[in-house]
């Protein structure tokens, strides 16, 4: 298994550069099952090479899909809705949960059988928030019993009958339930109506509107409505735009290690979509300045160049993070609480249990690792309370990213102000969402080992 071996920031060294991020992993994964649907060959550009978005890939070609490359684009021609073909095997979803959860949503309604499988990791998390919605419209879908929820690998299909439309509540914000329920419902016969308590990312909304499905949005209702619509989704190119979860990573290194005065590190086209940005929210409350510069619509999704001019760590504060926030920074709590340690004051993470069932229980593997930094930190039932150092150097460490592509990276960005060189045990799994990760670091002045 690959370990990191972070090497601090020598004394008066910066970072400094201009990076292109990989395709966005949530608009990829979407990119490539959406155009499974589409009547018409999609050209998608800009696709991340991340492990997840293939899994999502391979998923679709054991469906019927034909994957081609073309220059920089993937040329995806699908099956339309109504002609997915029945897979020979039984389809691995890796570590990928936006992939089983999605393609829970895309075979609910389908007459035939298909058993959806993933990791250690993956087998662990929680699927009955997607398996007793779909029930209720009518799907047909079994998990492995695990306490009180249901686990992978998962059974969906055959459905016994028609789909019925759903008016439902979810009880958690959560993009891949809503996704899930979405796409079920563009085979529902009925109305589809979900309404959630936060707001989690509308990637799907977008692109299925995009693609021609009856799909309203209502301040936190999404409606499907199929009265009088053919069925027929379509669309000629998906533009992929850079990922905000990773570009968190190198946004956080500048802030924390210093950007080389007169320089700047910039990551290029980044998706500015208002439901992905809250880590920038929460890095100007701590007093961090990340300017977001030309910001305009590609393909449905607004995207900007996010610019550090200065940085070094001293300036930051502790800041809450709670509420819409969280929902808005999800993904991005492991790298903020590395940046937090950096800060003066306590930074409070809340609302933030959803956390708990992501790629690793991130409340503990981010509470741990810090500690492990020397870092005070209160694990809460919902978040975190970190202790900032003050911009003084953290303790060298020893970290174990549990398989957990968020932890391995966090400490990475810790590892640069540490005290000596950090070890990072577990880190294979970066190439889930971001396999060029070490090289964008060294490119900015990072010194960083992969050992095996
Ligand atoms: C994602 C939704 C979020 C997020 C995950 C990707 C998506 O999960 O944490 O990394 O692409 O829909 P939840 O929907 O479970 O909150």
């Amino acid at each position: 298994m690959t370990a990191f071996i972070v090497h601090p920031m020598a004394t008066g060294a910066t970072l400094a550069g201009r990076l292109a991020l990989p395709g966005d992993k949530s608009v990829g994964h979407r990119a490539l099952l959406f155009s499974l649907l589409s009547e018409t060959p999609v050209r998608v550009v800009g696709l991340g090479t991340g492990a997840d978005n293939g899994r999502s890939a391979r998923a679709i070609t054991q469906l019927g899909a034909r994957l081609e490359r073309d220059g920089d684009a993937i040329v995806i021609t699908g099956t339309g809705m109504g002609g997915m073909r029945a897979p020979t095997a039984d389809i691995d979803c890796g570590n990928s949960g936006t992939t089983i959860r999605l393609m829970c949503g895309l075979l609910a309604a389908q007459r035939f059988a298909t058993t959806l499988f993933g990791d250690e990791s993956l087998s662990k998390r929680p699927m009955r928030r997607v398996i007793a919605p779909l029930a209720q419209m009518g799907a047909h879908i079994t998990g492995v019993g695990q306490g009180a929820d249901l686990v992978p690998p998962l059974v969906v299909g055959p459905a016994p009958g028609p789909l019925r439309g759903l008016a439902y509540e979810l009880p958690v914000s959560s993009a891949q339930v809503k996704s899930a329920l979405l796409l079920a419902g563009l085979w529902a016969e009925g109305v589809t109506r979900l309404t959630e308590p936060g707001p989690s990312r509308d990637h799907t909304e977008r692109l299925l509107a995009a693609m021609g499905a009856p799909l309203t949005v209502d301040g936190r209702t999404v409606t499907i409505d199929p009265a009088g619509w053919d069925r027929r989704l379509a669309i000629d190119a998906i533009t992929v735009p850079g990922d905000p979860s990773s570009s968190a990573f190198l946004i956080a290194a500048a802030l924390v290690a210093g950007v080389t005065p007169g320089a700047e590190v910039v990551c290029e086209r980044v998706c500015t979509n208002p439901t992905r940005t809250g880590f920038l929210d929460a890095l100007a409350a701590m007093g961090a300045r990340v300017v977001v510069e030309g910001e305009a619509v590609h393909g449905g999704e607004p995207v900007a160049a996010l610019a550090v001019r200065a940085g070094g760590g001293d300036g930051l504060v502790g800041t809450e993070i709670g509420g819409d926030l969280t929902v808005r920074a999800i993904d991005e709590i492991p790298v903020l609480a590395a940046v937090a340690a950096r800060a003066r004051g306590v930074t409070v993470v809340r609302d933030a249990e959803e956390l708990r069932v992501k790629e690793s229980d991130r409340v503990a593997t981010t509470a741990a690792m810090l500690r492990g930094f020397g870092v005070e930190v209160e694990e809460r039932p919902d978040g975190l309370a970190i202790e900032g150092r003050g911009g003084a150097p953290l303790r060298a460490a020893s970290v174990h990213a549990h398989g957990d592509h968020r932890i391995a990276m966090a400490a990475t960005i810790a590892g640069l102000v540490a005290d000596g060189p950090t070890r990072i045990d577990d880190a294979d799994n970066v190439a889930t969402s971001y396999p060029g990760f070490v090289d964008a670091m060294r490119a900015l002045g990072a010194r960083i080992d992969v050992v095996p």
